[in-house]
C-alpha cells in the first residue's frame, strides 16, 4: 500500500480527460494534476522545448510526492517518454505511464478494415509516435492528420459550433476519403470534441481515446507494484485531489471543473519554467 498521490501532467486542460478516467477506475486514490497552461499549446513547439517543459512539470509532481506519474499528453509523451522513464523509473523507481501505447492497442482491437486514422498536434504527428507504436502489426495502414487548431478551441472552452465543425470537416476529409474505420484521438484534448468529431466522421467510424485505456494501465501498475491507496475511506476520509496550473489567469480554473467535474474544488497557481530568451 502507498497513500501518496498519483501525479498527472498535461500542457493544460486535455489531461483532465485522463484524470477523470483515473478517478473513476481508482476512486480511493489522491490525484495531483498539473496543467502547464502558461506554455500551452505544446503542439507547435519544438520537440526539445516540449521535453524540457515536460521534465520540469514531472519534477514538480515528484516534489509534490507523486508515487506514479501519468504523462496525460501525447505531445509530451512523444517528446519526453524515454527521458522521463530513465529519470523517474530507472533513477527513482517511480513508474511513468503514457498515453500513446494504450490508445494504439485499443485501435488495433477496434479496427475491422485495418485502416486506422490518427489525429493529433503538429508535434505528435511529426514524431510519428503512433506510426511507430502500430508498426509491429502486420497489414495495418495508418493515416495521420495534424489538427493544430483543436487544442486552442478546447483551451478557450469552445467545444461545439459551426465554426469548429467547419474546421473539423477540413481536417478530417482526407481520413474519410481513405476510408478509415477507426480514428485515434491522439491528443488528450480531443475527447472534449467527441461530439463534433463523431458527427463529421459518421457512425461507422469508431473513435478511440487514450483516457480509459491509460487509466487501465495505471490501475495495473499500482496493483503490480503494490502502490494502491489503502481502501477504507469513509465520511471525513475522502480522496484529496490537487489541481495546479502555471497560469491562473487562463481559463483553466473555470473550465477544469466543467471538464472534469465536482472533484475540482480549487485550482492553485505554481510558477512556470522561464524559457530561454524569455519566450513563452
Ligand atoms: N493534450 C496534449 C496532447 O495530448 C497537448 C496539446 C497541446 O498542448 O498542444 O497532445
Amino acid at each position: 500500500m502507498d497513500n501518496a498521490p498519483i501525479g498527472i501532467f498535461d500542457s493544460g486542460l486535455g489531461g483532465l480527460t485522463v484524470a477523470r478516467a483515473v478517478i473513476d477506475q481508482l476512486p480511493d486514490e489522491d490525484i495531483v494534476y498539473l496543467g502547464d497552461t502558461a506554455h500551452a499549446p505544446y503542439g507547435p513547439r519544438p520537440i526539445a522545448e516540449v521535453r524540457q517543459l515536460t521534465l520540469w512539470g514531472l519534477d514538480r509532481l515528484v516534489e509534490a510526492g507523486a508515487k506514479a506519474l501519468v504523462i496525460a499528453c501525447n505531445t509530451a509523451t512523444a517528446a519526453a517518454l524515454s527521458d522521463a522513464r530513465e529519470r523517474y523509473w530507472v533513477g527513482q523507481h517511480i513508474p511513468v505511464i503514457e498515453v500513446v501505447t494504450p490508445a494504439a492497442r485499443a485501435a488495433v482491437v477496434a479496427t475491422h478494415n485495418h485502416k486506422i486514422g490518427v489525429i493529433g498536434t503538429q508535434a505528435t504527428i511529426q514524431s510519428e509516435a503512433y506510426v511507430n507504436a502500430l508498426a509491429a502489426v502486420p497489414g495495418l495502414r495508418v493515416f495521420q492528420q495534424a489538427c493544430p487548431l483543436f487544442v486552442e478551441y478546447v483551451e478557450a472552452g469552445q467545444t461545439a459550433g459551426p465554426e469548429l465543425e467547419g474546421i473539423a470537416r477540413e481536417y478530417l476529409a482526407p481520413l474519410k476519403e481513405e476510408g478509415v474505420d477507426t480514428l485515434i484521438l491522439g491528443c488528450t484534448h480531443y475527447p472534449l470534441l467527441t461530439g463534433v468529431i463523431g458527427r463529421v466522421m459518421g457512425d461507422n467510424v469508431r473513435l478511440v481515446t487514450s483516457s480509459a485505456t491509460t487509466a487501465n494501465v495505471t490501475y495495473n501498475e499500482l496493483v503490480d507494484r503494490d502502490l494502491l491507496h489503502a481502501p477504507c475511506r469513509g465520511a471525513g476520509d475522502e480522496p484529496q485531489h490537487q489541481f495546479l496550473t502555471t497560469d491562473a489567469s487562463s481559463r483553466f480554473p473555470i473550465l477544469a471543473r466543467r471538464f472534469l467535474g465536482p472533484e475540482v474544488q480549487s485550482v492553485s497557481e505554481v510558477p512556470s519554467l522561464p524559457l530561454e530568451g524569455g519566450a513563452q
